[in-house]
């Protein structure tokens, strides 16, 4: 298989890309499950945009947007990646318009909401489904796109570059390896322009918001390559996790109560009734997710209690139902009426703010290859997130990256297609009994890290879950060489590289900073700088 642009991941930052680079060239777009398996989909708050003067509400502007999620990013940020990609929020709201994705409106113009280190309401919405509107309407404009192959169930094992090929040239990109997972056959898939568009890796962690299929694949990928990755410590831990232990299923125990939810007026309390969150900070329910979820397991380690509540029982009835029918209708389901009732929460792994190195358009240090979404790290989100911006983010990228792979076609194209690329090389059928290994080291990854390298850290914590994680790196390793391959054991692999990655960044970072926090080291350092991990 051959293609001008190949994509590894269908989520908004994919699907954006695949559409307008299929107007220059043959696309072929992977997505390890179904399609609609992202964390594009689940999206529930929307995402954030300073609007048209008229439209937008009274006194925000731009420079304010810029101002918060510099804020939120606990100096970190690159304020020249934030300027340039919040400046472009507007175009986006555009583009998805476009698209055919219907957001919200109030009295004849967009309706707007609030989220947690928003000094404004900006947070363009479709109730409370927004990832999914999204979603939706990408893949549907990509199913008519020319020139687009869009591959469901095509898992990308490893890139295949120059130098492990062994050539003696600069490194660059030649394509990847796929497991077809139907077949069960690897394949190969040759382009000069690779571009990791594979989301996050929530489910490092036991408890997590996100879907199943985030493994952070594209994050262990690109640093087996040989790209930088960066900041790998900063995991953002969602505030409002429905807690629910007496739930089954993956469904259950990740669904999300989105921050728009306390945008819309819902406070946090303790079992007492008693709004903690204000002792923590003056914004209370509605400061950046780092504090707030800090704030929350601080509260629950004092109290003992196993979690905390979301209440909206003030508002008037009818308005879960109205602004928020996924969330109120899901809790129904669960048996929750939170017109009635106190929501019980938890923060949960949410969202990764570190990734592969990349600038605006994508760029990573390896050539060939681009990271746009989640996967990349481009400097926008600093320590913090600031919330909705994500979404932003990915269609932004997606954009700059085509202009720039446009702007700079590769003079050694030619050359690279003659090169001689080996087939994949299987390892012996797993024997069944022995796959049980697979799901007792996914279990052990997951609540290790949730155990050792959750909301607050400490040295000691972080050095047992890097001598934990050695050892399981090197069972990992003998069991993926010796058998066959198949999406858990590659799932596995990528688990607990991405896990180390993130352990060896905590270790390295000696303050408290954003989303890293430390018992051994509270104070934030003069001068911020990221952590960069190269390999070569
Ligand atoms: P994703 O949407 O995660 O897509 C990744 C794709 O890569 C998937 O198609 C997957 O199958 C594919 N993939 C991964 N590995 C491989 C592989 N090895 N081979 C082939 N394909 C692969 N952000 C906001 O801005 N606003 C919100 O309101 C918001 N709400 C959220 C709610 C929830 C519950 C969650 C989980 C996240 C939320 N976020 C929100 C964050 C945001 O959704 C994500 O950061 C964003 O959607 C990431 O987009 P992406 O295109 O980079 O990756
Ligand atoms: C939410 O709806 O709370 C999630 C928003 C985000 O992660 O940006």
């Amino acid at each position: 298989m051959t293609a001008d642009f190949l994509i590894i991941g269908s989520g908004i930052a994919g699907l954006s890309l695949a559409i307008r680079a299929a107007q220059h060239g043959s696309v072929i777009c992977l997505s390890k499950g179904e399609f609609m398996e992202s964390n594009t989909a689940w999206a529930q708050g929307g995402i954030a945009a300073v609007i048209p003067e008229g439209l937008r509400d009274p006194g925000d502007t731009t420079e304010n947007h810029i101002a918060d999620t510099l804020d939120a990013g606990a100096g970190l940020c690159k304020e020249a990646v934030v300027r340039s990609i919040i400046q472009e929020a507007a175009n986006t709201i555009d583009d998805l318009v476009h698209y055919g994705v219907a957001f919200d409106h109030e009295n004849g113009a967009f309706s707007l909401c609030k989220e947690g280190g928003h000094s404004h309401r900006r947070i363009l919405h479709t109730r409370d489904t927004t990832g999914y509107a999204i979603a939706t309407a990408l893949l549907e404009t990509a199913r008519k796109t020319p020139n687009l192959t869009l591959l469901e169930n095509h898992f990308a094992i490893d890139l295949i570059t120059t130098g492990k090929l062994g050539m003696v040239t600069d490194d660059r990109v030649l394509g990847a390896y796929v497991l077809h997972r139907e077949t069960g056959e690897v394949e190969v898939y040759r382009s000069d322009r690779v571009i990791l568009a594979s989301g996050g890796c929530g489910k490092v962690y036991l408890y997590t918001t996100n879907p199943d299929s985030a493994t952070g694949d594209g994050v262990a990928m690109a640093w087996r390559a040989g790209a930088d990755i960066a900041n790998m410590e900063f995991v953002q831990f969602h505030p409002t996790c429905f807690y629910n232990p007496a739930a089954s299923g993956p469904e259950a125990r990740s669904f999300l109560v989105s921050e728009a939810v306390r945008g819309e007026g819902a406070i946090l309390i303790n079992h007492k009734g008693e709004d903690f969150t204000l002792r923590h900070d003056p914004r209370g329910s509605l400061a950046p997710r780092d504090i707030v979820a800090r704030a929350i397991d601080y509260e629950i380690k004092r109290t003992g209690a196993p979690c905390v509540y979301l209440d909206v029982r003030h508002k008037p009835p009818g308005f879960m139902a109205e602004r928020f029918p996924f969330i109120y209708s899901t809790l129904l389901k669960f048996g929750l009426d939170c017109e009635k009732q106190p929501i019980p929460v938890v923060p949960a792994a949410h969202y990764h703010c570190g990734g592969v190195v990349a600038d605006v358009s994508g760029r990573t240090t390896l050539r060939g290859l681009y990271a746009i979404g989640e996967v990349a790290c481009t400097g926008l989100h600093g320590a913090n997130r600031l919330a909705s911006n994500s979404l932003l983010e990915g269609n932004v990228m997606a954009r700059r990256c085509l202009d720039e792979m446009l702007a700079h076609a590769n003079p050694s194209r030619g050359v690279m297609e003659e090169i001689d690329i080996p087939a994949w090389e299987y390892g012996d059928t797993a024997a069944p009994d022995e796959l049980v290994v697979i799901y007792h080291n996914w279990d052990e990854i997951r609540r290790l890290m949730w155990d050792y390298v959750s909301i607050v850290r400490t040295d000691n914590r972080l050095r047992r879950a890097a001598t934990r994680l050695k050892n399981l790196k090197k069972e990992v390793r003998e069991f993926y060489w010796g058998h066959r391959v198949n999406a858990d054991i590659l799932e596995l692999r990528n688990l607990v590289a991405v896990a180390s990655l993130i352990v060896d960044c905590a270790l390295r970072r000696r303050e408290s900073r954003g989303l890293h926090y430390t018992t051994d080291h509270p104070g934030l350092k003069p001068k911020p700088v990221d952590t960069i991990l190269r390999k070569f």
